[in-house]
């Protein structure tokens, strides 16, 4: 009862909560602490800062603690907030989709590079599972091109639209539900296929962080297999075009060698696989040649 009465201020609720997350072994517990209580006030990290000892209204006290409360029981930060930043841009995201990694710029850079380096004029591009947009949208924002983005999900093929929409990028990209093991027959046309495919092995799926485990949707993360099918689909397409597309691929961490390894046995003898900032092969590309 005397709790509910308490006045908190901004530097107290930070202290408390900062301690919380710590206990409970959340990284960070100071940074979420703060991004959790901004998006109740609506206020800037620097203006906590200047206000320290700023009362909170009882509607903003209730508000956080309920923030609070879904932060300690392991959700996302991206998924309570409803919003995460990638490629220097703004993206809605909410369960429905993976929440974008800072290695898929990797994916955009190389994908920017090649278009720049090898300006195909206006390149047609395949997106595969393209979740929340980002990747198509990074893409899209950065040059001229047209992009197909599809996915599985139609509730990420809603909200990548949203988030397309929002950058008044709906021109450049067409969102469409599609199955790539069912709806996609050819690469015929398409100048890059990229994709950050699901590539974690059912197996390893227990094993993941509860952060992503308890709440990212699985048929983001893996393929339900051995976490090379998406590759496995992709080189057969591949192969069956006569104007081959180049391939930007993400590559799952520790997933080098399988990957080299069916590229081998698709005869595909051309290609280049990228590091990302901490030293992990990330980025597979296949030239349009074998
Ligand atoms: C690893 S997430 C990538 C999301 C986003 N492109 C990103 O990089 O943040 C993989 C995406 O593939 C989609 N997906 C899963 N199975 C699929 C399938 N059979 N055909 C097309 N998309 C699929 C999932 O819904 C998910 O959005």
């Amino acid at each position: 009862m005397a709790e509910t009465l308490k006045t908190w201020r901004v530097l107290d609720i930070l202290k408390v909560t900062e301690a919380a997350f710590a206990d409970k072994g959340i990284k960070n517990p100071r940074l979420n602490a703060e991004l959790l209580l901004c998006d109740i006030t609506g206020d800037k990290r620097i203006e906590l800062y200047l206000n320290f000892e700023k009362p909170l209204t009882k509607a903003e006290v209730e508000a956080y603690r309920q923030h609070v409360k879904r932060r300690l029981a392991f959700e996302p930060l991206q998924y309570i907030l409803g919003k995460t930043e990638f490629y220097g841009l703004n993206f809605r995201v909410n369960c429905s989709v993976l929440i974008p990694r800072q290695e898929t710029e990797i994916l955009v850079e190389k994908a920017l590079e090649y278009i720049t380096n090898c300006k195909p004029d206006n390149p047609k591009i395949l997106e595969i599972g393209t979740g929340s947009g980002c990747i198509s949208a990074a893409i899209a924002a950065n040059t001229v091109c047209e992009i197909d983005a599809v996915d599985v999900s139609p509730e990420a093929v809603n909200l990548a639209t949203e988030n397309a929409s929002n950058k008044e990028l709906k021109g450049k990209i067409i969102f469409s539900v599609k199955d790539l093991f069912n709806d996609i027959n050819s690469f015929e046309g398409y100048d890059i296929v990229v994709s950050n495919p699901p590539y974690i092995a059912a197996s390893d799926v227990p094993g993941l962080d509860e952060e992503v485990n308890g709440y990212e949707p699985v048929i983001a993360l893996s393929d339900n297999d051995d976490g090379l099918s998406f590759y496995r689909k992709i080189f057969q397409l591949f192969n069956s075009v006569n104007k081959k597309p180049v391939l930007l691929l993400e590559l799952g961490d520790g997933k080098k060698e399988q990957t080299i390894n069916l590229l081998k046995e698709n005869g595909i003898l051309s290609y280049k696989i990228f590091n990302d900032l901490i030293g992990i092969p990330r980025v597979l590309l296949v030239e349009s040649y074998k």
